[in-house]
């Protein structure tokens, strides 16, 4: 507020020298006198007074609640517990629980700074050999997409950039066209379509009887939702399940998607880490692709190369035509110029580097495969560690089936609040936790603390 800076009392600093060096010098204007620099004094202490008391203009902005997966971490840091575990957010952590820069980023970064290369603007689509590299580890080099020029390719700010500037063109180019989101999925995704002023909708997806996927629900929702509907998927690693279609559901979905003549649209923000295989993490975009469907594929680095805070991924549209492609790619440059004019380079460097060499390609897929290794590892401990403390019976093995960096646990919000308040555990409040920041020797502790929640809270 403008009173918390402005002095109460008397003019500032230079309209006061100004005054008396007026009337001390009394040449610039004769007839200033000293009765003139009293009122003037006065004058503006009212005006001081009128500005301490006046209401801020942002008054009507209220307090917006803490980001429900980001908030967590503020929440852990502020906790001293010994035993305290960060669960919330999907980072990888060694088995430390540090934060794991890659070998192969460490050793990409070194050549980038050898070869002195500048920081000049981007184009606005991103750097070229970026959007090269990852059209072809999304489809594979040989595809017929790549070799037929069909997929409009800019880079974006991250997996969730390239969610928003793909949400940006169905406002623009499909207004009215709703998403089917599922149900339930990353908190991100419906405050993207929001802003974007992209209508959506849920489709059922977890079954809570099962802790498994609710299959039938699934198809029947996108079989009601009205023609032409873009259907959210999330690629592989369904966050905050870990619970993903069988190749031949996926075979389903894709002839739903093709009878209702739904735009398929991939959330791929952790190729390699679900499976430990970029390849086969690829597999249902390659399906889909494979039909000569038209799709939308937004990708991120964040996981499967460590680069969080770097804000590399990419907006992928496969047109039925080169044409087309080039037009779709040309409208996504226009709407990222106004919105961020071009994205960050030292990223896309990192990942083209990596990419383009096959030394650095081949420890890249090694370092993939130790870090999914390790998540399996204390997925696996944390699955025998609640089966032999829990007397009741209960069947823990969703544990085992779910995959990727994230096990929903079926705690309700009371339960996962619980986990928390009790056991310092920072989780989501929809029953989600990152095993990619848990560690063998917290898993017995973290068993505990599910299975009091589970059994003591209602
Ligand atoms: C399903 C899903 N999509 C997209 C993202 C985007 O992440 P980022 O913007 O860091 O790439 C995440 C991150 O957790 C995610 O889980």
């Amino acid at each position: 507020m403008a009173s918390a800076i402005l002095p109460l009392s008397s003019p500032s600093r230079p309209l006061r020298n100004d005054l008396k060096a007026n009337w001390k010098r009394g040449t610039s204007n004769r007839t200033f006198l000293r009765k003139d620099y009293t009122k003037a004094k006065q004058s503006f202490t009212r005006t001081r007074m009128t500005l301490a008391v006046e209401v801020s203009r942002f008054n009507d902005i209220t307090m917006a609640p803490p980001d429900p997966i980001l908030g967590v971490s503020e929440a852990f840091k502020a906790d001293t517990h010994e035993m305290k575990l960060n669960l919330g957010v999907g980072a990888y952590r060694t088995e430390d629980l540090q934060p794991y820069v890659l070998n192969v980023v460490k050793k990409a970064e070194k050549l980038m700074l050898e070869r002195g290369e500048n920081k000049e603007y981007l184009p606005i689509e991103g750097l070229a050999a970026f959007n090269k590299a990852t059209a072809e580890l999304l489809f594979g080099a040989n595809n017929a997409v790549i070799l037929q020029q069909r997929v409009a390719t800019a880079q974006g700010l991250s997996g969730t950039g390239s969610l928003r500037l793909a949400a940006a063109l169905i406002e623009r180019y499909f207004p009215g066209s709703k998403v089917l989101i599922s149900s339930p999925t990353w908190g991100n995704h419906k405050n993207i379509f929001n802003d974007a002023r992209v209508p959506w909708s849920e489709y059922r997806y977890y079954d809570p009887k099962t802790v498994g996927l609710d299959f039938d629900g699934m198809i029947s929702d996108i079989k009601a939702a009205p023609d032409g509907s873009f259907v959210l998927l999330h690629g592989c690693a369904h966050n905050p399940t870990g619970i993903d279609p069988t190749p031949g559901q996926w075979e389903k979905i894709a002839d739903v998607i093709q009878e209702k003549k739904h735009i398929p649209f991939f959330d791929v923000a952790y190729q390699g880490f679900a499976s430990g295989s970029l390849d086969a993490d690829a597999s249902s975009v390659r399906l889909f692709a494979a039909r000569g469907m038209e799709l939308l594929i937004a990708q991120s680095y964040s996981k499967n190369l460590g680069l969080y805070a770097e804000r590399i991924g990419a907006i992928n549209v496969v047109c039925s035509s080169s044409d087309v492609a080039e037009r779709v790619k040309s409208q996504l440059k226009r709407l990222a110029r106004p919105m961020y004019s071009n994205p960050p380079v030292h990223g896309a460097r990192i990942v083209a580097n990596v990419v383009g060499n096959s030394d650095l390609f081949d420890e890249w897929k090694e370092e993939m495969q130790m870090m999914a290794g390790r998540i399996k590892n204390v997925r696996k401990k944390l699955y025998d560690s609640l089966s032999a403390k829990d007397s009741s019976g209960k069947d823990w093995s969703f544990v085992l089936k779910q995959i990727g960096m994230f096990s929903f646990t079926g705690l309700n919000k009371a339960q996962s609040e619980n986990m928390t308040n009790k056991w310092h555990v920072y989780m989501t409040k929809d029953g989600r936790i990152s095993l990619a920041g848990l560690s063998s020797a917290k898993c017995e502790y973290l068993a505990d603390a599910i299975i009091d929640s589970y059994h003591n809270v209602s």
